[in-house]
């Protein structure tokens, strides 16, 4: 939805600059051609994120019904390894490096403000934080960025995928908050997967993953995730908000 309507914005941006070649206006040219090409752009960066064309974003939806919402539930927490905040704060503590992955249940518990305060707190006992952001992330173009910018999260952190997927392996610790999609190995594992193809976030490479969300639903795009069935990924169920408190009220504990 998100490039329907940027695309439809780069629309009525052509049409202004249509309108001042014909009412020999350079102004309304101008404008249009701006809003036009930002528009133009912004869909191109969008549908390069998720490996897809712009037809088969158009498209895709319709021929595959029922796969966009994404909320079903799918393989047996028994196939995981469930952690609590207590221990996630064990594991932070011991970190020297710890990566930061944020997603669309960031935006939905509104645990942004509590990430900041984790991160300081880290950062206080001298502990490297960083984030990783993921064109795609959330439900807007710079969804995660947003966030982070409303809370204070300073900017010479906030990475993009590109930037920190070669430092991963590095990472001791790697916490995915209320990011599926973006972080599924079955991107480059899979090959008839809805989602072959499109660029992910290699957390599993890194020493631990502890994936924070709420239950073993699937992201946006509705596939199973095989990260959360690794050797060395670690659940932590509930609310985003509630086990970032959590963790950081063991950190300081
Ligand atoms: P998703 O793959 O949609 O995953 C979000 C995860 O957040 C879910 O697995 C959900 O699991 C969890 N969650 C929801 N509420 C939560 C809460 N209160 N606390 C903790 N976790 C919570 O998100 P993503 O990884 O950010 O990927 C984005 C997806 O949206 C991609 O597939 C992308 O293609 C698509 N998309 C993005 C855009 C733009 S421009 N950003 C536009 C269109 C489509 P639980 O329900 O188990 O908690």
């Amino acid at each position: 939805m998100p490039v329907v309507v940027s695309m439809l914005n780069s629309y009525s941006g052509w049409a202004a600059a249509s309108a001042g070649f014909m009412l020999s206006n350079n102004l309304l040219i101008i404008t249009g051609a701006l809003v036009g090409s930002s528009g133009a752009i912004l869909s191109y960066i969008m549908c390069r994120g998720m490996n897809r064309s712009f037809a088969n974003v158009i498209f895709g939806g319709i021929a595959s019904a029922g796969g966009g919402g994404g909320s079903g539930e799918s393989k047996g927490v028994e196939d995981c390894q469930v952690v609590q905040a207590a221990q996630v704060a064990d594991l932070l503590r011991q970190a020297k490096k710890v990566a930061i992955v944020p997603g669309y249940g960031m935006a939905v518990a509104r645990a942004q403000h509590g990430v900041s305060r984790l991160t300081q707190k880290l950062r206080d006992e001298d502990t490297e934080v960083y984030f990783g952001i993921h064109e795609v992330a959330g439900r807007l173009p710079g969804h995660m960025n947003v966030l982070l910018a409303e809370a204070r999260v300073p900017y010479d952190i906030v990475l993009e995928m590109d930037e920190i997927n070669s430092d991963l392996p590095e990472t001791d610790v790697v916490l995915v908050i209320g990011a599926n999609d973006i972080v599924n190995p079955a991107a480059q594992e899979v090959p008839d997967s809805p989602i072959a193809g499109m660029p992910v976030l290699e957390v599993w490479k890194a020493q631990t993953t502890i994936i924070l969300k709420r239950s073993m639903a699937t992201g946006y795009a509705g596939v199973d995730n095989p990260l959360f069935y690794r050797e060395n990924s670690r659940m932590l169920f509930g609310d985003a908000k509630e086990s970032i408190s959590a963790v950081l009220a063991g950190l300081r504990a």
